[in-house]
């Protein structure tokens, strides 16, 4: 590791960068959280390994058996700092207005202020580490780079694998102002460095605070997932999403993966579910159908810029996947299973025995014996679940066996079609084509996913989750929608077609109607040969929807009155949806983009 002592000057003599507006970013930090060294991270794996050790050594992470799960760990979280902590996540905008009103929003003064004085000295007895890291190919024209403050070696290790970290970062920022500053703290100082630590340090008080204008993140009191990687949700949507409404283009939460026909011929799509959708699954599907090929490019964000040609271009600004292990088994993500064969970092996973690891839905019939998230023993039948819903797995994506060869082209790759989703068990079809650029807009505005019983609320309460972005849209989204036109009017018919689809969809009995995982490649499929209207489709009221017989269910065994359901229009249904879309733009007020309006409206009149 290159350290920099409290004398300010590397171990090695070196200053890693010589762009003085990041030597003031680290200078007044330090003077703020007062932490006892600075370590300027060179992004190695030998600081990995440093950071590892240092995890063990402190009770906080717990090395995997290595011959089963070779340089892995697990590491238990404080049971109060599980998961993204939406209500503690604000947008700083100077206005109001323009954090618009799905955000929570403060005063950027009075935010700082209150953080001011909860960083003062939060960092002391503790190293703060320099993190540079590129959101995206060093040196893409799409890419964008950030510095991260932290105190949390754990987020530093997570950083690693999730970003490009190192001093290539620092070549490609030169002395560039444009760099997102991020300072994050566990909120957990120590009265000095070797006084005893927790395993998993943090404070009940929590912001999760973004200022748009200036680029910035200060993030305080938790070490978990988004709250803590500030590359992640914070910089390359949140503030990614500002930065793309001012230059024009779009940094959207959502996979990308390659698609080859039989012939060879190849389609990348990007798609936005909402949590708990399947993205992961989707991005990493092994098709059902001979001769058809799905390669991961990104699983959770795509920045997208217009290439010379005028069409849209797409990167994966993440190197890992932060993803969510309950429920990934053999069957429904087996690329994801061969991906964490080692290197992995696991967090509120249970232990085996044999010192593996174990979650709820990984085999169908659990160990007899484990060590559950919480460090307490667990026996089948014990009445608690043996890993936390949102245990999840930090994993390079290098590591997939389906990534595609091209996942790191600085280029990016062109994008052909787009495609919204929620989780919906009745009224929305299958599968539809917008009718145009404002109609796909439209259906992203609207897209929601019903509550499943494991959620609080009511089942089958619909929440509007507009393009997957409720939690990460960083202005005004009424603004956002706007912007969606506005990048539409620019690219005109080189813009990729945009889809809805929905695998959730269940009968009268209850049932799914659709099997979903590998063959949601037959959807694929009619949307890859929609995209050179090749497939046969036919225009209704909603939406082109597959004409009979156009979509591949050959070796299905599917009931034919639900495959019906599944591709035609229910009228009623979307009448009755009329009124709740209404609702849900009023919340917009005059922002509202007229065209989106008027779509409902074309649509509320198609229906009769
Ligand atoms: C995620 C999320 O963790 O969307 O990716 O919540
Ligand atoms: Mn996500």
């Amino acid at each position: 590791m290159n350290i920099q002592t409290r004398s300010g000057l590397g171990a090695f003599g070196r200053v890693p960068t010589p762009n003085p507006l990041v030597h003031s970013f680290v200078r007044e930090a330090q003077a703020l959280l007062k932490p006892d060294r600075v370590v300027w991270c060179d992004g190695s794996r030998v600081e990995y390994a440093a950071l590892v050790q240092k995890l063990v050594d402190a009770g906080s992470a717990i090395r995997l058996n290595e011959e089963l799960r070779p340089n892995s760990i697990l590491v238990r979280s404080d049971p109060g700092d599980v998961a993204r902590v939406e209500d503690r996540t604000f947008i700083c905008s100077r206005s109001r207005d323009d954090a618009g009103p799905t955000n929570n929003w403060c005063d950027p003064a009075e935010m700082k202020a209150t953080l001011t004085d909860l960083f003062d000295g939060a960092m002391a007895g503790r190293t703060m580490y320099v993190v540079p890291y590129s959101m995206g190919p060093i040196g893409s024209p799409i890419a964008g780079i950030g510095v991260m403050l932290t105190d949390s070696p754990y987020a530093v290790a997570n950083m690693h694998i999730m970003t490009r970290v190192g001093s290539q970062v620092w070549d490609a920022l030169g002395l560039s102002d444009d760099f997102v500053r991020g300072v994050h703290s566990v909120g957990a100082p120590l009265s000095s460095p070797t006084a005893p630590d927790v395993a998993w340090p943090c404070n009940t008080t929590k912001y999760i605070s973004h200022f748009p204008e200036t680029r910035e993140i200060w993030s305080y009191g938790s070490g978990y997932g988004g709250n803590a990687l500030l590359g992640k949700k914070c910089h390359a949507l949140r503030i990614a999403s500002v930065k793309a409404r001012d230059e024009g283009w779009l940094a959207e939460h959502m996979l990308i993966l390659k698609l080859t026909d039989p012939e060879g011929r190849v389609k990348h799509i990007a798609a936005a579910f909402p949590s708990a959708c399947g993205k992961t699954n989707l991005a990493m599907l092994v098709p059902t159908m001979p001769g058809w090929k799905v390669e991961t490019i990104g699983d959770d964000i795509c920045w997208m810029k217009f290439g010379e040609d005028g069409r849209l271009y797409a990167i994966n600004p993440e190197t890992g996947f932060f993803g969510v292990a309950p429920g990934t088994n053999d069957n429904s993500n087996l690329n994801a299973m061969k991906t964490l064969h080692g290197n992995i970092i696991f967090s509120n996973v249970a232990l085996t025995d044999d010192g593996d690891v174990w979650w709820e839905g990984m085999s169908t019939t659990p160990p007899a014996h484990l060590t559950d998230w919480r460090g307490s023993s667990w026996m089948p039948g014990c009445g608690r679940t043996a890993a936390h819903a949102n245990a999840r797995f930090t994993a390079p994506a290098s590591q997939c066996p389906s990534i595609a060869p091209e996942w790191e082209d600085p280029q990016g790759v062109p994008i052909d079609a787009i495609l919204f989703g929620g989780r919906r068990a009745s009224t929305v079809p299958l599968v539809m084509e917008a009718l145009s650029w404002a109609h796909g807009t439209f259906l992203g505005a609207i897209m929601a996913s019903e509550k499943t019983a494991a959620a609080a609320g009511q089942v089958g309460e619909l929440r509007r989750d507009p393009m997957a972005m409720l939690p990460f849209c960083g202005y005004h989204m009424a603004d956002y929608f706007a912007h969606w036109l506005r990048v539409g009017r620019k690219g005109g018919d080189k813009m990729p077609k945009i889809f809805h689809v929905n695998w959730f969809r269940k009968n009268a009995a209850g049932k799914f109607m659709w099997p979903g995982y590998s063959d949601n490649s037959r959807v694929l499929k009619w949307i890859f040969e929609r995209c050179d209207s090749r497939a046969p489709a036919v225009e209704t009221a909603i939406g082109r929807l597959p004409a009979e017989g156009a979509l591949d269910t050959q070796g299905m065994n599917i009931d034919p009155t639900d495959l019906k359901a599944l591709t035609s229009v229910d009228t009623d249904g979307w009448k009755a949806e009329v009124p709740s879309i209404r609702e849900h733009f009023a919340m917009f007020g005059a922002k509202l983009p007229p065209e989106l309006d008027d779509e409902l409206n074309a649509l509320a009149q198609r229906l009769g």
